[in-house]
């Protein structure tokens, strides 16, 4: 890994994540997370001020330096977490142990989201919830063609960050169902900023 990825990177991470439009997200989706509750790519874990305080997380992200700002968050907001430095594609969990699974903006960045999505259908226990806030591929063609042409720069600035990933079909291809689904634009550039946010669970 090199300086930027090491030292500049996660600062920057911690810094964009927390824009007004991001937060509100959190805010609105974070709090239906209930029980044992396992999030990829916890990050610099900018969702555990919005946890019920009752849950008990499994954090999962190999980024040992964004996890020293979550830490200080855990504390901060007296949430029960344990971090793992594990690869979501690969998760060291049993079958069927947890109540919910929260994903934000990291589905776009883990290198294989499908093997990450089998290994949360097989974690999650059956009635289990996905609750997920992720931006990808827009509907517009000519925003498409940019993401498409964006998409090998971005990633190579932003930590393997994809532009033009589907979240929703790759949920249906990995065995969920789509409980709610909301889509839009946020604010800022339209190529980057198209986001799916909803709630699904595992078909078992
Ligand atoms: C854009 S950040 C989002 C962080 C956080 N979820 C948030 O909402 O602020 C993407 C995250 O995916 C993590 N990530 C990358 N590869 C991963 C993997 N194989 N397994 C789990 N997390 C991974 C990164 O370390 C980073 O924390």
């Amino acid at each position: 890994m090199g300086i930027y990825d090491k030292y500049v990177l996660p600062k920057i991470l911690n810094m964009v994540m927390q824009t007004p439009d991001l937060t509100k997200l959190r805010a609105a989706l974070v709090p239906m997370a209930k029980g044992r509750v396992l999030e990829i790519g916890i990050g610099s874990g900018l969702n555990l001020p919005f946890y019920d305080k009752q849950v008990k997380v499994t954090g999962v992200d190999p980024s040992a330096e964004l996890q020293v700002y979550a830490r200080d968050l855990a504390r901060d907001h007296a949430i029960d977490v344990e971090f793992v430095t594990d690869t979501a594609e690969a998760l060291a969990s049993e079958n069927n142990f947890f109540d919910t699974a929260v994903v934000t903006w990291s589905l776009c960045t883990i290198p294989n989201a499908t093997d990450t999505l089998l290994e949360v259908h097989r974690v999650l226990k059956p009635g289990g919830k996905l609750i997920f806030v992720e931006h990808g591929r827009a509907p517009d063609a000519h925003v498409v063609k940019w993401q498409d042409r964006l998409n090998p720069t971005w990633r190579k600035i932003t930590g393997g960050c994809n532009l033009n990933r589907e979240p929703d079909q790759s949920l249906i291809d990995t065995g969920f169902t789509i409980d709610h689904l909301d889509q839009g634009y946020l604010r800022g550039p339209r190529w980057a900023t198209y986001n799916y946010r909803g709630v699904a669970q595992p078909n078992k």
